[in-house]
């Protein structure tokens, strides 16, 4: 029988700078994000000190069984909302379909979730398939109202995209 992998997170820390870049970039190569465009090291840097340092956004990455590099990432950015957060997530494209990313958003959303109530949302493109069943697996709901305003980081769009929510109940 094939062995279990261990999954584990770790909040993102500056030594970490270039694999969260890395990861990122590879995400955006697959169209899935806002942009195609790969983000420049001078940009990521610029970014990890305006978010990460300023603590609107909080990253997590994910670990398998004792490797030092990490493999995905998930990021909790926060929204003109009291307490509301959209969550970007990527993990590298040889990890895809393991379970790996479903099981990473599963150990961040719990950790994040721990400091307070929360409510977290999720921007996907409806050809996104992969990611919406892993929003849904970690029971995220679609929400179908068109009558309301959608907080997220980019403008939303409802011809091309989901808007998913979890509210956190502790
Ligand atoms: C989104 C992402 C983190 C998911 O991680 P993952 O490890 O590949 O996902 P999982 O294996 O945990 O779950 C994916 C599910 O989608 C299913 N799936 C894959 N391709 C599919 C397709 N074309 N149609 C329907 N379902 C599909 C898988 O079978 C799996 O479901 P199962 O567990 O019931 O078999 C990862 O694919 C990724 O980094 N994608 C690129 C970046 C991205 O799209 N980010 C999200 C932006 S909103």
């Amino acid at each position: 029988m094939k062995r279990q992998m261990k999954i584990k997170i770790r909040k993102f820390n500056i030594s970490y700078k270039l694999d969260l870049l890395k990861i990122f970039n590879s995400g955006r190569k697959t169209g899935f994000f806002g942009s195609k465009k790969i983000v420049k090291l001078k940009d990521h840097n610029i970014f990890l000190k305006k978010k990460v340092l300023t603590k609107k956004t909080t990253v997590y990455l994910g670990f398998i069984d004792n490797n030092i590099k990490p493999f995905g990432f998930v990021r909790f950015d926060k929204l003109p909302k009291k307490d509301w957060f959209e969550m970007p997530v990527a993990i590298y494209p040889r990890f895809y379909n393991r379970g790996f990313g479903t099981k990473l958003m599963n150990l961040a959303i719990k950790r994040f979730n721990k400091a307070g109530k929360k409510t977290i949302i999720a921007v996907v493109k409806k050809n996104n398939h992969r990611s919406l069943k892993a929003f849904i697996k970690n029971k995220f709901k679609l929400l179908k109202t068109k009558k309301r305003k959608y907080y997220s980081i980019n403008k939303f769009n409802i011809k091309k995209e989901y808007y998913l929510y979890l509210k956190s109940n502790n």
